[in-house]
């Protein structure tokens, strides 16, 4: 329902939090094009994050609008993501933006909060956002999952494997299909949608993501999607063979322009950590890969069952939602949680640095012998689906 407010003896008409409309979907390109730099350089948001900036996805556009013009948008995107086995359902929130003659209204933080119910409605489990803002942590974020960086010169890989490097063209897409599928951290992708993200830009459309396919005997054993920004290249997503991974971004060193080489990679791939140890790279602390939040603990602990067998075997795993916190049984222990972003932090783990002052003083390396044996679980990374 619309409200029409006086402000500076002017009178505006408010809409909103409300869905876009699909009339206002051009507006909300050209706001989020504007404010996250990519107008300057000639490209367009909708090129950048196709998946979700497009008509089909409008329900999930949230806005305010004012006199007709959208002032403040939250996107996101819904789908599925596998761990370890586990299917759950994932928002992605991004694209959050406030024209500066509207900021410090509460646009943003309604809008977030709006966004936050429809997931809910809708069964989504577990919740994505790009950025470390207080914006997040009161909505129920934290930064939780330990993504570790690394930063060399390609050359300074030295692994040998023996694979042919083919560069990706939209025929080869089966090839990223068969090798993501058997990934154990990865989110569900139609055809279409791979093409989609495959061909998408990610950073300010200045650079679209080039993929490299290594192949042995004809068949592909690993890829990499890497993006150019800054003069620096970084790793967006790999699958397959690790060694063929690193094999693959040594050999970016004949590549005239590529000086420096930027690695994320996630808690639980320890074959990949381990390769980088053997050739002397070493982390230098872990971050999180986002601000997430698992909505109802509940559902999500029934989702991941199967993980807690295959880690401790057919015990008793109860979650149970108390006015005063989140009560967990695991086996014949017992954890009480006061904070619902710290039953975040127990299942993906406390990064060694975070941004964001509003954070539970949980600590998961407190926690009972049981707890340990089953979390952290792999922290999961964007991808070519970030938002
Ligand atoms: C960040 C941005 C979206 C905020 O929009 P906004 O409509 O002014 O936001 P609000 O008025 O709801 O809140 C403004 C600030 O006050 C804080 N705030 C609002 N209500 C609050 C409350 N009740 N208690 C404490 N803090 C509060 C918000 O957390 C926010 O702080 P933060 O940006 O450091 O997180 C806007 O500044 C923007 O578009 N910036 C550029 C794009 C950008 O950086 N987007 C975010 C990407 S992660």
């Amino acid at each position: 329902m619309p409200c029409k407010i006086a402000y500076e003896e002017v009178s505006y008409v408010i809409e909103g939090p409300r869905a876009a409309k699909v009339e206002e979907l051009p507006q909300i390109v050209k706001l989020t094009s504007w404010i996250f730099g990519f107008e300057r350089v000639g490209a367009r948001m909708d090129e950048a994050f196709p998946h979700f900036l497009n008509e089909s996805n409008i329900e999930n556009l949230r806005v305010i609008v004012s006199d007709g013009k959208v002032v403040s948008h939250v996107g996101f995107w819904e789908g599925w993501l596998n761990l370890y086995g586990c299917w759950v359902k994932a928002g992605l929130v991004g694209a959050v933006c406030t024209h500066p003659d509207y900021r410090n209204r509460g646009y943003a933080s309604a809008l977030v909060r709006d966004a936050f119910r429809k997931m809910r409605e809708d069964g989504v489990d577990f919740v994505m956002v790009s950025g470390k803002r207080t914006l997040y942590s009161r909505a129920g974020c934290v930064e939780a999952g330990k993504v570790y960086r690394f930063r060399t010169r390609p050359s300074a890989i030295t692994i040998f494997e023996d694979v042919e490097v083919k560069p990706y063209t939209e025929d080869r897409v089966m090839d990223l299909v068969t090798l993501y599928q058997r990934e154990p951290v990865r989110f569900k992708r139609s055809l279409d949608e791979f093409k989609l993200l495959a061909g998408r830009r990610i950073r300010e459309g200045v650079a679209k993501v080039r993929h490299l396919i290594a192949y042995k005997r004809r068949r592909p054993i690993a890829y990499i999607s890497a993006l150019e920004f800054d003069g620096t290249w970084s790793l967006v997503e790999y699958a397959g063979s690790r060694r063929a991974v690193l094999r693959i971004i040594s050999d970016l060193s004949k590549t005239p322009g590529i000086e420096t080489f930027e690695l994320n990679i996630p808690y639980g791939d320890w074959e990949m950590l381990s390769l980088l140890e053997d050739v002397g790279l070493k982390p230098q602390t872990s971050s999180a890969p986002a601000s997430l939040a698992i909505l109802n603990p509940m559902k999500f602990a029934e989702k991941i069952r199967l993980y807690v067998e295959e880690r401790i075997g057919d015990v008793e795993f109860i979650v149970e939602s108390k006015p005063d916190g989140i009560r967990i049984q695991l086996s014949d222990s017992r954890l009480e949680l006061r904070d619902p972003r710290e039953f975040t932090l127990l299942v993906f783990g406390r990064p060694e640095t975070v941004e964001n002052p509003d954070t539970p003083d949980f600590d998961p390396d407190s926690i009972p012998e049981p707890f340990k044996t089953v979390f952290p679980m792999p922290t999961p990374t964007y991808g070519l689906n970030y938002i």
